[in-house]
């Protein structure tokens, strides 16, 4: 059996686990430095099991030496947002985190693939390659899914259309100016742009980019975690199951979309190497446009890491 670490035994954590276990695909080990709680959480989920028929194994602990020899790292270690916070604001006590947890998880897996969840996603995922030397196949942000998953749930709920005829991508940075491509998205094979009226389209597209918000706004106390952990777990199942899997997520960019240096969100192809490439779409000046500005974000953001 496969074996799968999460880093961070909170919410998205937790939830991604709860997925994956049901999957049957890794056993799990749940690390968090909160005392009993990601023994007290795997040994609730190790319970659940026998219901729902899954034979993996589910661990916690406060100590990396249980993650010995994992496949994966997913790393969810870190604090939320809270109303009125953009994902920037999490950065300086996220940075630390994520430091001490790859570094920690790498010691002990060296063979690992690592995937990023923490906010500011790009910036931590740039931050845990360098902190981690490894090369961009095996360190990759999930942002992508979701976001594109939050766009569908949207489109399925304007045209009462099942879910899974619905395909929507969503590239650039994970913040508010991310680049919903309409274009390229499409219900059926039919493009967005033909079926929604363009106030409709738009509204779907501003309610996509301020999803993780709305959340937020919602729950008062942090941020989304069922979708982020949906989201986490088809990564990992891409990975597992060598799937070539043609997903959006963020990756290290050399060149691609005419950028170098920076994490950002692009479509990617995951099987069991990690990242197998990078798929270049063909975009008009517009779409360039606005990855562009995206992209001189996510820039900024990762020029103020620390050192
Ligand atoms: N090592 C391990 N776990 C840590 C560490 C650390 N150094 N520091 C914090 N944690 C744990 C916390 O104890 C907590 O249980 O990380 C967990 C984070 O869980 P939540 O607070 O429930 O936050 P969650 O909603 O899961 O979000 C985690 O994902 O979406 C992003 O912006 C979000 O950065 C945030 C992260």
């Amino acid at each position: 059996m496969a074996k799968v670490s999460i880093i961070g035994a909170g919410q998205t954590g937790a939830t991604t686990a709860l997925w994956l276990a049901q999957r049957e695909l890794a056993d799990l080990v749940l690390v968090d430095i909160v005392d009993g709680m990601p023994q007290g959480k795997s040994l609730d989920m190790t319970e659940a099991m026998p219901v729902v028929g899954s034979d993996v194994k589910i661990r916690g602990s406060n100590s990396y030496q249980e993650t010995s020899n994992s496949d994966i790292v997913v790393i969810t270690a870190g604090v939320a947002r809270k109303p009125g916070m953009s994902r920037d604001d999490l950065m300086a006590t996220n940075g630390g985190i994520i430091r001490a947890a790859v570094s920690e998880s790498l010691k002990v897996s060296p063979e690992a693939i690592f995937i990023i969840l923490t906010n500011p996603l790009d910036a931590m995922s740039y931050l845990a390659m360098k902190v981690s030397g490894l090369p961009r196949e095996r360190v990759i942000g999930q942002a992508g899914i979701l976001d594109s998953a939050r766009m569908r749930a949207f489109v399925a709920m304007e045209l009462g259309v099942s879910v899974q005829n619905i395909h929507c991508y969503v590239l650039g940075g994970h913040g508010d100016n991310m680049v919903p491509l309409t274009r390229h998205s499409n219900v059926a094979g039919v493009p967005l742009t033909d079926i929604l009226l363009p106030e409709r389209l738009d509204a779907i597209v501003e309610r996509t980019r301020k999803g993780g918000g709305e959340i937020v706004s919602l729950l008062k106390t942090g941020s989304a975690y069922y979708a982020p952990g949906a989201a986490l777990a088809q990564m990992v199942e891409a990975i597992l199951l060598d799937r070539h899997l043609i997903v959006p997520a963020s990756a290290y960019l050399e060149g691609e979309y005419g950028q170098s240096g920076i994490f950002f969100g692009v479509p990617v192809q995951l099987g069991r190497g990690g990242l197998e490439r990078i798929i270049e779409y063909v975009l008009t000046d517009e779409e360039r446009q606005a990855l562009e500005r995206s992209a001189s974000h996510v820039r900024e953001t990762i020029a103020g890491l620390d050192g």
